[in-house]
């Protein structure tokens, strides 16, 4: 009874709190459902993509394997495969990176893409946080002739991730000086603490490092946090070239 006394007063205030949080949970409940759709779609999409292109490309020849994940990208809606990481070769190709990191590899095709353009000692990195697609990925890298001297898949969060991969650098002789490249395919919500976490491990090349930022959406908003980080330090970073849904940023110095 007295409960009932106290909060008829507060009534108001609870109505009021609950109408600017129902616009919070709506908004939650949305990413909650817009996480698991990509989710599902993401491993179907994996997994068929993964099958078609096992099945009919010829094993040991990387343009065999590009052409099939085009061919499948023709006819199968693919969030997998996006045409535009095709601007992944000038990029690669200008930077002219001897080690590459990927985070985020989905099925292994902008892997292989990259790997093809790698110089004879270069190496890639990919972290993949679903281990099927790890799994999967790693398999196609495999199917496209490719060794594992020249690679490493690493299974988890980009952010459990970053911390571990000095060690890995400093092991790779002549490449110890850092990433020339790195391309980021993940969660766009991660782009900006990953970046932050390889600034703080000083895993970019001080000589210059590319960075490729994949909005797969197309929504730019999803990418403000990261670009606005970029912007503010001019002396840090360039920017090379602003493809509508692909940025690269080219780290100049990157002495403090
Ligand atoms: C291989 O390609 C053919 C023809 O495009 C297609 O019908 C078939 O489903 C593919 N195989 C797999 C396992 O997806």
């Amino acid at each position: 009874m007295w409960l009932l006394a106290v909060s008829v007063p507060l009534l108001p205030a609870i109505v009021m709190a609950s109408g600017r949080y129902r616009v919070k949970v709506a908004a939650l409940c949305h990413r909650a459902l817009a996480w698991a759709l990509r989710l599902v779609r993401g491993k179907v999409c994996v997994r068929s993509t993964h099958a078609y292109v096992f099945t009919n490309c010829t094993h040991g020849r990387v343009d065999s394997v590009l052409e099939t994940f085009d061919l499948y990208a023709e006819t199968h809606p693919s969030l997998c495969i996006s045409s535009r990481i095709g601007k992944l070769d000038e990029v690669v190709m200008r930077a002219a990176p001897s080690l590459v990191l990927e985070l985020g590899m989905h099925c292994g095709y902008s892997s292989v893409r990259l790997l093809r353009l790698l110089p004879p000692h270069g190496r890639l990195l990919t972290v993949e946080v679903d281990p099927l697609a790890a799994e999967l990925g790693e398999e196609i890298i495999l199917v496209a002739g490719f060794k594992h001297s020249q690679f490493q898949v690493v299974t988890s969060s980009s952010a459990e991730a970053i911390p571990t991969l000095r060690p890995v650098l400093e092991a790779d002789k002549g490449t110890g000086e850092g990433f020339g490249l790195v391309l980021m395919d993940h969660d766009p919500q991660q782009y900006l603490p990953d970046l932050l976490a390889l600034e703080r491990e000083e895993l970019l090349s001080p000589s210059g490092c590319s960075l490729l930022l994949i909005s797969r959406n197309r929504r730019a908003e999803e990418l403000r946090d990261v670009l606005q980080h970029i912007r503010a330090r001019p002396d840090r970073y360039c920017i090379k070239s602003d493809f509508q849904c692909m940025m690269e940023r080219c780290g100049c110095a990157l002495s403090d």
